[in-house]
């Protein structure tokens, strides 16, 4: 097997990292050896070894298999802005075919689980979105939805979205973003009866949702057969 899947979501902050890096475990529970990529973060914070991404470093510690952190993160930026901002704020340009070409100099694994930044159409440069950078890495496509007041819109617009843009529609996880949500069930089924997609999984608010404990919650034979 040698996989790839790229994570977006309905907005930012709604739970790609953890299910990306539950994804990680889940594979690794299997046997399968792992690889991450993370290729655009901003909000990046300065340490002894330069910039350093949070979700960057929760991925790499999930791997089955030691990668630098710049395979892992090759652009982290300062800036806690949209990508194609930060990017301004340092005078680069970022290029979806560049960026694609980076993973597949990543160490071969069975599978490799990447994460996008902010949701589906968030820009890349003046051209380009993160779609154009998951269209050119050639990878199913899994759509995290946050659930939460607002969110069926945002799923829905999402999903007609990445259908349109042309790239695969592996299915989509429900992470619970409240410990107490209302009318969870409802929410999720109203999900499944318009959004045409596999369910990969139910993420239930976790006080501590380290890799191991979401892996729990996904659904493995619906995204990786
Ligand atoms: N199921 C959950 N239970 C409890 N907390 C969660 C859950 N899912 C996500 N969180 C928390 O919500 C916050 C956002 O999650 P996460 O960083 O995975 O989102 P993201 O979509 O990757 O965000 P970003 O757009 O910044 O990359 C984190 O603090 C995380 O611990
Ligand atoms: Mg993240």
């Amino acid at each position: 097997m040698s996989r790839r899947w790229f994570v977006t979501g309905t907005d930012t902050g709604v739970g790609k990292t953890r299910v990306a890096a539950g994804m990680l475990a889940a594979l690794a529970a299997r046997g399968f050896s792992t690889a991450a990529y993370k290729p655009v973060a901003t909000g990046c914070l300065l340490g002894g070894d330069g910039l350093r991404n949070e979700d960057a470093l929760i991925l790499r510690d999930a791997l089955t298999q030691p990668i630098d952190y710049e395979r892992i993160n090759p652009v982290a930026l300062a800036p806690a802005l949209a990508p194609h901002l930060a990017a301004e704020e340092v005078s680069l340009s970022m290029d979806a075919a560049e960026l694609a070409a980076m993973a597949d100099q990543l160490p071969v694994a069975d599978g490799l689980v990447i994460e996008g930044a902010g949701g589906w159409r968030v820009p890349l440069s003046a051209t380009e979105t993160m779609a154009d950078l998951a269209l050119a890495l050639r990878a199913p496509v899994i759509l995290v939805v946050g659930i939460r007041l607002g969110c069926l819109n945002h799923a829905l617009l999402t999903a007609d979205a990445i259908k349109r843009d042309g790239a695969a529609f592996a299915g989509w996880v429900a992470n619970i973003m409240e410990p107490e949500p209302e009318r969870v069930a409802d929410q999720i089924a109203s999900l499944e009866r318009r959004l045409n997609a596999p369910l990969l999984g139910r993420v239930p608010w976790l006080s501590r949702p380290e890799p191991s404990d979401v892996a729990a919650w996904l659904n493995d034979t619906a995204w990786w057969h």
